[in-house]
């Protein structure tokens, strides 16, 4: 008897179309005399923060975008930061502001998060743009979940009516996913670490989304037969691999969806954050006309 496999979620291919789109957009928009401008801001040296900031730095270049990355060291003050984001929220070429997270320890990431002008903050981590998404208002949505939901969008995964278990009650992605299911009708159940029998949630989940940083963590027979599998944790064991919060072989013995880590999640959190940076130029270059 041979088991049934899941069809893989591909987040490199899909980013890759995502960008394209955003690309063709920008270079419209720019040939109008609006180049799309990303600010990225990195604080210290933390490896993995790096090497996202690094393909974020080249994801927008490949666009078509004006990007500024500013490198601070680990002993950079909050005065100091909250100032170089004033001034990035006052430079007119700069449509989009990403303080990458987390900042190093003595750093108030919440109150640097707190200076980004709302029309700027392309994570959609200010509290103009959380609220926005409780509210179900039009404003930025952060990064990872939009790429959750385009991701299944793009691949005909229906939430309406559905059962959706996010596992993980994080700002930066269990929540707003959370949310954005919700928006679009989706039965949601958010788990985390003091959750009872995590597997018989899990188990119910039509759409099951992982997004706690431990490694494995969501095991195979937890899975529902048939089910879509979204890994958001990027994890790197001490022989150096990476994997996620699920555990992908057994997980797709019975998953109909799943994503692959690295390649699934990851690359959509880049072509959101291009999306978003786009879609505020866009708001700038015509004010009246991008309202809706
Ligand atoms: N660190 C990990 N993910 C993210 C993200 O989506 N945005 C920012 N700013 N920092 C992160």
């Amino acid at each position: 008897m041979s088991a049934a496999v899941a069809r893989v979620l591909d987040g490199k291919a899909t980013s890759a179309l995502v960008r394209a789109e955003v690309r063709e957009r920008a270079l419209r928009l720019a040939a109008a005399g609006c180049t799309p401008g990303l600010a990225v801001v990195l604080v210290g040296d933390d490896p993995a923060s790096q090497v996202y900031v690094r393909n974020k730095d080249k994801a927008a270049h490949e666009a078509g975008f004006h990007v500024r990355t500013a490198r601070l060291p680990a002993a950079t003050s909050q005065a100091e930061i909250e100032a170089l984001v004033a001034g990035l929220n006052a430079d007119p070429s700069l449509h989009g502001i990403l303080v990458q997270l987390p900042l190093p320890a003595g750093l108030d990431a919440e109150r640097v998060v707190a200076c980004i002008d709302p029309a700027k903050d392309v994570d959609g981590l200010t509290a103009t743009n959380v609220a926005a998404l409780v509210m179900g208002r039009p404003g930025l949505r952060p990064c990872t979940p939009a790429g959750c939901i385009e991701l299944l969008d793009r691949h005909g995964i229906e939430l309406e009516g559905r059962e959706v278990v996010v596992v993980g009650r994080s700002l930066l992605v269990g929540k707003p996913f959370a949310l954005l299911a919700l928006e679009r009708h989706a039965t949601v159940t958010i788990a985390h670490s003091r959750t009872r029998d995590l597997a018989a949630v899990c188990g119910r989940a039509d759409v099951l989304v992982a997004a706690v940083g431990r490694p494995r963590l969501v095991q195979g027979p937890w899975v529902k037969p048939g089910a879509a599998v979204l890994d958001v944790g990027i994890n790197r064991l001490p022989d150096g691999s990476l994997v996620g919060d699920v555990d992908y072989a057994p997980a797709a013995e019975r998953a109909g969806w799943i994503t692959p880590v690295p390649g699934g999640v990851g690359p959509m959190t880049i072509a959101m954050l291009l999306a978003n940076t786009l879609r505020s130029a866009e708001r700038a270059a015509a004010p009246a006309a991008a309202r809706s």
